[in-house]
């Protein structure tokens, strides 16, 4: 699929904008919309340890702040042997908006894996939860 290829070079290209002087742990996200559209993000270090915010939730609010708010899939890149799975403070926050994502991971050899959402975070609190 055309639109995962261009999701991942995203997440690739998006690691060299992190900013991550304390950790020098660095992430690049994309994530793709229902209508095609892809926001890139990275982790975004501070001084003041607490306020790091982890890429997946830059891109998402990004995406969120320009008015979209349906997801079908969110790649995570770190050039690392490993693969970065997401936090469980980022997937409570994928799965708010698209229960149905799919989480797709890459590391520093070009390995791929695919999850979704549901597999990483069963049973979430959700929208559902506070009727
Ligand atoms: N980090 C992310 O951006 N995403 C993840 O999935 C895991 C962790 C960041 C937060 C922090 O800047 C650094 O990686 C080390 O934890």
């Amino acid at each position: 699929m055309k639109n995962i290829e261009k999701l991942i070079k995203s997440a690739k290209q998006a690691v060299k904008y992190a900013y991550a002087p304390y950790s020098k742990f660095k992430v690049g996200t994309a994530i793709l919309t229902d209508k095609g559209k892809i926001f890139s993000g990275t982790n975004i270090e501070n001084a003041s340890y607490g306020l790091t915010i982890c890429a997946e939730r830059v891109a998402i609010f990004k995406a969120v702040s320009e008015g979209e708010k349906k997801f079908k899939a969110l790649a995570i890149y770190t050039n690392t042997n490993d693969f970065t799975y997401p936090c469980g403070a980022c997937l409570q926050v994928m799965a708010e908006f698209s229960p149905d994502l799919y989480v797709i991971l890459m590391n520093g050899k070009g390995e791929l894996k695919q999850f979704s959402l549901s597999s990483l975070l069963p049973y979430s609190f959700n929208k559902k939860s506070l009727k």
